[in-house]
């Protein structure tokens, strides 16, 4: 009979048969057939022979027959056994064909959405391998190494993987690792949610979109993603209509995020058809001054009045974008200077470091220190730069000024600046500032003023204790400082707070034991009150396993030599070259 009938048609046969009624021999048939199948070579022997006893065997015989519809609900996973078929995505048209061992189906199993695209037979007579949704959900979905790779026209364009963190539903979340701008924001509109009124993934994705796409890009894949003219079964309007919503919900979402950027981006002016002032402001940068007039956050296309030196302690005082480039700089100075000179743009420190600027760096000005300026000039000169005499800073405290203001009311007026510093900060600028500005060619200058803010307020304390000649002043100031982070610390400042502590612990101020000395009866009562009021252990109920935390946090090891770990540290990450 065998003889007869031949392998193939004695697969067939078993495979048609439901799968409660398969023998024990049927079984070893399919498993061995699955050996040899490229779509499982990942998956382990013991998933194989699971799938044996659910396979369904699937056959159609014309070309052109739709398998399933791209926006329909996701029931099988299939396996070419024989044939092939085109893979069509609206708008696109047919963007790859798939082939004997190949599989497709599983994106939106997996991803719980709707089919990404339809299946069309490419051929006459093609078999197909099912496993259906309850099937592939029980036997393959938590499988390890389950990897969704898609492309188009042979090029890899999505590749999604199992993410090892379980969503909050409980079910296996699937991550995307890579893929071009374009499917990702195609995948990103077909898996995202709209049951919920406020989903916070696509808050995380207009804030972390501009890492891999520009505004200029998001734009238009936008406007082709959303469906103008199909009109369709009534089936079909209603996955139309609801991929209108998603486009116009993420439109909507990311215009709010990015409505400071609109003034200065043509595609997203362009866009949203809306039109600003487009009128740019004109701030002030010049230093020891105050720095902004009017708090409002700082664009890149506001101008910025910028001093930059000569060799010989002259400058020019010249009008650029806020995010200029280091070339941009360069080339204002050369025009303002008339000269043809190559020059160079450097940070100047006021202990006479020189930085060279590079062409490419973005927003130069905001990252100057707090004494540093800017020179341009010839190579050949670079060594006869000297610090400005006023970048040494003051060589009297001024003690005398505002010891007589409150400590309150100075803490009030500082809490009220870090406020207005940090209130100018967009999310954005975090991003840039962790994978480069110089990527974005975009400004962190509200970071850079409020981070800055910090340090000069600790310079602030270290230099007004160091110019305080008398030690009684000193001890003055020193109880003064200690009152001043009291009070921010009740305005619930914490960042002039510990600024103003990190400039007593600087060793030029925790050195002078002379002075410390003086305080120290006020330390010893401070002391005292602390522990006249006992800790109470019920501010926290200990959970089960509390004698091994315990056990942890009374042992703690660790490394203390600062070389060991700094040689650790660039282990993990080498030096940026
Ligand atoms: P699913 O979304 O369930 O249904 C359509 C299937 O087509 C999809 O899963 C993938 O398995 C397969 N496919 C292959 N290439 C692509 C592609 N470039 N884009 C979308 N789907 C693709």
């Amino acid at each position: 009979f065998l003889a007869q009938i031949g392998p193939d048609a004695l697969l067939r046969m078993i495979l048609r048969k439901s799968p409660g009624q398969r023998s024990g021999d049927d079984l070893e048939i399919i498993y061995d057939e699955l050996l040899h199948i490229k779509a499982l070579a990942q998956v382990s022997n013991t998933v194989k022979r699971e799938l044996a006893s659910v396979l369904i065997f699937e056959s159609h015989a014309k070309a052109g027959t739709v398998l399933f519809n791209q926006g329909e609900e996701g029931t099988s996973w299939y396996i070419i056994q024989k044939g092939s078929v085109n893979v069509v995505i609206y708008g696109k048209g047919v963007v790859c064909t798939l082939h004997e061992g190949d599989d497709f189906g599983k994106l939106a199993l997996v991803t719980d959405s709707p089919r990404a695209a339809s299946i069309v037979l490419r051929e006459d007579h093609c078999h197909f391998l099912r496993v259906d949704k309850e099937d592939f959900n029980r036997i393959l979905r938590d499988v390890e190494a389950n990897t969704v790779r898609l492309k188009e026209h042979e090029q890899p364009v999505l590749v999604l993987e199992k993410s090892p963190r379980a969503s909050t539903m409980g079910s296996i979340k699937y991550t995307v690792i890579s893929g071009t701008p374009e499917k990702i924001l195609e995948h990103f509109l077909e898996t995202m949610r709209m049951d919920t009124h406020h989903n916070p993934a696509v808050d995380d994705f207009v804030l972390m979109q501009c890492v891999f796409m520009p505004n200029s890009q998001l734009c238009p894949l936008l406007l082709a993603q959303y469906p103008f003219c199909f009109t369709y079964t009534q089936e079909r309007v209603e996955y139309t209509v609801a991929i209108k919503r998603k486009v116009l919900t993420l439109a909507l979402r990311w215009a709010s995020t990015h409505s400071y950027l609109l003034q200065e981006e043509p595609a997203a002016l362009a866009f949203l058809e809306v039109r600003g002032p487009g009128k740019s402001l004109i701030r002030q940068f010049s230093h020891g001054e105050e720095r902004l007039q009017k708090k409002q956050p700082i664009r890149n296309q506001d101008d910025i009045l910028l001093k930059v030196f000569c060799s010989d302690h002259t400058y020019s005082t010249i009008r650029v974008a806020v995010a200029a480039t280091g070339r941009e700089v360069i080339s204002a100075v050369a025009d303002k200077l008339g000269t043809n000179d190559e020059l160079l743009l450097v940070h100047l420190s006021s202990s006479g470091e020189k930085l060279i600027l590079k062409p490419n760096d973005v927003s130069v000005f905001s990252t100057v220190g707090i004494n540093g300026r800017l020179f341009s000039c010839p190579r050949e000169q670079l060594n006869a730069l000297t610090p400005l005499p006023d970048q040494e800073g003051p060589t009297a405290g001024s003690m005398s000024s505002f010891e007589l203001m409150s400590s309150k009311d100075l803490a009030y007026q500082m809490t009220l600046y870090d406020w207005e510093l940090f209130s100018c900060v967009h999310e954005h600028e975090l991003l840039y500032h962790t994978f480069g500005r110089t990527n974005f060619r975009r400004t962190t200058a509200n970071l850079d003023l409020f981070l800055r803010r910090f340090n000069q307020v600790q310079l602030w304390v270290v230099t007004e204790v160091c110019l305080c000649g008398t030690l009684s002043k000193r001890v003055q100031l020193l109880k003064k400082f200690i009152k001043i982070a009291a009070h921010c610390r009740e305005f619930r400042n914490l960042n002039s707070f510990f600024a103003i502590i990190m400039g007593m612990s600087n060793p030029a101020v925790s050195r002078l034991s002379q002075t410390w000395e003086r305080i120290i009866a006020n330390t010893i009562r401070q002391v005292r009150h602390c522990r006249s009021q006992p800790f109470n252990p019920e501010i926290c109920q200990p959970n089960k396993n509390h004698a091994e935390v315990r056990g942890y946090v009374r042992k703690l090891c660790v490394v203390d030599n600062q070389r060991a770990l700094t040689q650790l540290s660039y282990r993990l990450e080498p030096r940026r070259t």
